[in-house]
């Protein structure tokens, strides 16, 4: 009998995806809701010829010497793939995969639900309720800013940033976008987006929704200094990587209205421990990194992750690959986040 390949899945994935791993891999698949400690992922990989990591598992040389050098792919569960050592697994070969795409509207739904409840004051009217405090109407209770009619600034015009602006259609926004290069016409001009230098963006919007990848040039892209460029009655919305806002410079802005509210679906660190002093300030959203959370789509989100891992370890292109430059003479890197 052949041997099957070895793979590692480092958590329970929507049930499509991990059967047709199982039917055809010897899986060794993590049960732990809580990602699996270093030593123990280090020690799971080890002479694995394939491995599918979440973004809360560290992908680098450590990693990869521990796995061995009979791994053939690594795919991870996820679009963004800030946690892989992306060069450094291009440099033995080995192919990473993603799952763009997917994930897209999902996220967008979520990002313009945060604008909604962060501006509309919704998980903080849920407080005041809650906590008793509700003794009438009020003409000044719970006052926010309007969504239809305003602004939008979107950072980042990628698949998922375009996808925000056509819901923004829907509610007579005013689109403006920044992105490190100016898209074409044809892009922009069916979701009536123009572009705008990032400050000019940060000085008009009244919504601000970020979806740029985390890099070394967008970590803390939103800090004291851009903060300060934000209208009082911004409303900052982050369904991108936390560390793209400097967290304290944010928590200063919130607390002293220098902006007016935010809604974060990702932090940092995450998770965002119970006494983070973001968490003290009605005027901050947070929700657990839950932008993809639709069953739909976690489970698209499986089936495609499987097809790298299963295309790789058997020695095939992977159909979504964020390094396609291993497969002797193909195109750069294309693939991004959202
Ligand atoms: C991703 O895929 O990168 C998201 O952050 C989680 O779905």
């Amino acid at each position: 009998m052949i041997d099957r390949p070895r793979v590692f899945v480092a958590r329970v994935i929507p049930h499509d995806g991990l059967s047709r791993i199982q039917a055809s891999t010897e899986a060794v698949v993590w049960q732990d809701d809580l990602p699996p400690p270093r030593d123990d992922l280090l020690r799971s990989i080890e002479g694995c010829d394939g491995v599918m990591t979440l973004l809360t598992d560290r992908v680098d040389a450590e990693f990869l010497d521990r796995a061995g050098p009979q791994l053939k792919v690594v795919s991870n569960y996820a679009v963004g793939f800030d946690n892989v050592d992306v060069a450094e697994c291009t440099s033995r070969g080995i192919p990473v995969g993603n799952t763009p795409g997917v994930l897209t509207e999902t996220t967008a739904d979520l990002a313009f639900a945060l604008m909604m409840a962060a501006g509309r004051r919704v998980a903080e009217g849920d407080r005041y309720v809650r906590a008793g405090r509700w003794k009438t109407w009020g003409p000044l209770l719970l006052l926010g800013p309007d969504i239809h009619g305003s602004t939008l600034g979107i950072v980042g015009f990628g698949r998922i940033g375009q996808a925000v602006a056509r819901r923004a259609a829907g509610f007579g926004m005013a689109v403006i976008y920044h992105d490190v290069q100016q898209l074409p016409d044809e892009v922009t001009k069916p979701l009536g987006a123009s572009f705008v230098p990032l400050d000019e963006l940060l000085a008009r919007s009244d919504y601000i929704s970020l979806h740029v990848n985390l890099t070394p040039e967008t970590r803390h892209l939103i800090n004291a200094v851009s903060l300060a460029r934000m209208k009082l009655t911004a409303v900052l919305v982050n369904t991108s990587r936390g560390p793209v806002v400097d967290g304290r410079a944010l928590h200063e802005a919130l607390r002293d209205g220098v902006i007016f509210a935010a809604g974060l679906d990702v932090t940092d660190p995450e998770p965002l421990p119970a006494d983070d002093p973001l968490l003290t300030l009605e005027n901050c959203l947070v929700v657990p990194h839950i932008a993809s959370a639709s069953r739909a789509t976690r489970g698209k989100m499986a089936e495609m992750a499987a097809a790298n891992l299963l295309a790789g370890v058997r020695g095939e292109r992977l159909p979504t690959c964020v390094n396609p430059e291993v497969y002797e003479g193909a195109a750069p890197g294309t693939s991004t986040f959202g």
